[in-house]
């Protein structure tokens, strides 16, 4: 039982703190008793007992109190003090309370410490930011590296990516990097790593030169050109302009960027009526059970994709063709040529279905040739059917499709 102390050594921890409070005129003999506190009770073993109960809890507070009070050289790295820093950011539930402890008394593994807590749902969007930032000033570089490449396809990892982007690190740019050049990353992955990538000098520059050597998916391409185009150095802003042409308007003139673009708002209602008339999207989708399942169903794609990356797949479909929806083209003996999805292909025969959802069989020994093509059967230009303002509605009324 010693190692869970008792009440009345809680108390005397308490008085000694406060004796080491009140001498705050005399630093050094401050730094002395606080010091001796801490030494005394990770000397009782009092830092190492897992599982924490409640009074232990409260004797861990105390003493990170006391900790805090101390200079940061002062604050030992033994592996007694290790435990008790561990056990007491493992209990805290406030964000900054964690990173304040991490800060000052900089446990061993505080570079995964901050990641598993910027991915937990104690992290707020600002706490997980810092923590993140914290964990590259650590060394932690090869951490968000290995997460990125096992979480790069997962389904909400577009989340995470935004908040990398968001830290202010050196690294950022070359972690982001290789998701915009990755075909299997998802399509919001890339686009947040591509928002990211064009908020510094080093990552736009990384940009331009993946998109001159021909590297650059073609969904981020489209996000991006309008920021680079606009870049405040000048040298990325010529040279983009040559690399990163403008998806064209109704009337031929050149849209206005993906990040302008994504600036305005929208009335979900009329981007409701537009998605099942005009636009003709519903001839391909198909959204809470209405529509036909040319495309991929999109009754939760506001889950999947951020505001900008749904701008891009509705200007530039053939710029990010989602997995299993690559269309293939057909030539018969007799000279016929058919496009579609490839619904299925044995040694006797291929089916494919058409842009009007209809599916077509033909005897392999009638055909002639057949390919994967670089286009999405999902038509370009379908927003020379709606003016600007239609698109951003569009836009609205797909964000707000999410689980329900
Ligand atoms: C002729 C059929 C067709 C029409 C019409 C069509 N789409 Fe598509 N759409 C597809 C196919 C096929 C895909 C998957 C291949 C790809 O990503 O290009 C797709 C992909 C998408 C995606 C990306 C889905 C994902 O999971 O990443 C979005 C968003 C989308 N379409 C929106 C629209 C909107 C909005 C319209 C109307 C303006 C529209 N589509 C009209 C066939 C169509």
């Amino acid at each position: 039982m010693l190692h869970s102390g008792s009440r009345l050594d809680l108390v005397v921890v308490r008085n000694w703190l406060a004796v080491g409070n009140m001498c705050s005129k005399l630093p050094a003999f401050r730094i002395a008793i606080l010091g001796m506190l801490v030494a005394f009770c990770c000397d009782k073993g009092w830092t190492q007992d897992p599982p924490a109960n409640p009074l232990q809890i409260r004797r861990d507070k105390i003493l990170i109190e006391a900790m805090l009070r101390l200079p940061k050289g002062e604050v030992k790295h033994d592996e007694k003090t290790n435990a008790l820093v561990r056990r007491f950011l493992k209990s805290t539930s406030d964000g900054n309370v964690f990173l304040k402890v991490v800060e000052h008394c900089e446990p061993e593994g505080a570079a995964e410490l901050l990641w598993d807590f910027a991915l937990s749902n104690k992290a707020t969007d600002s706490t997980m930011v810092q923590a993140i930032e914290m964990c590259l000033n650590r060394k932690g570089k090869g951490i968000v590296e290995k997460w990125l490449t096992d979480n790069k396809s997962a389904d909400k990892a577009h989340e995470t990516v935004a908040k990398i982007a968001l830290a202010n690190h050196a690294d950022v740019a070359s972690l982001l990097g290789p998701l915009v050049v990755d075909a299997n990353s998802l399509p919001g992955v890339a686009a947040a790593a591509g928002q990211g990538m064009v908020r510094s000098t080093a990552g736009q520059k990384a940009l331009l030169d993946a998109a001159t050597a021909g590297t650059l998916r073609g969904d981020v391409k489209t996000l991006v050109a309008g920021s680079l185009r606009k870049s405040s150095n000048e040298e990325i802003a010529k040279a983009a302009a040559d690399v990163f042409p403008l998806p064209m308007s109704k009337d031929q003139k050149p849209l206005p960027s993906i990040d302008e673009l994504a600036k305005r708002t929208g009335t979900p209602a009329n981007g409701e009526k537009l998605f099942r008339s005009a636009a003709t999207c519903s001839n391909c989708h198909i959204v809470k059970g209405f529509g036909k399942n040319v495309g991929p169903d999109l009754s939760e794609i506001g889950s999947k994709l951020t505001r900008e990356a749904m701008f891009v797949a509705i200007v530039d479909p053939s710029a990010g063709i989602s997995h299993n929806y690559e269309s293939y083209i057909l030539q018969t003996d007799s000279g016929d040529v058919a496009t579609g999805l490839l619904v299925s292909q044995t040694e006797e025969e291929i089916v494919l279905k058409d842009a009007q959802g209809i599916e077509r069989k033909f005897p392999r020994d009638e055909v002639e040739e057949f390919k994967k093509q670089e286009k999405s059967i999902m038509p370009e230009n379908l927003h020379h059917n709606f003016d600007e303002q239609g698109l951003v509605d569009l836009v609205e009324y797909m964000l707000a499709l999410k689980k329900e």
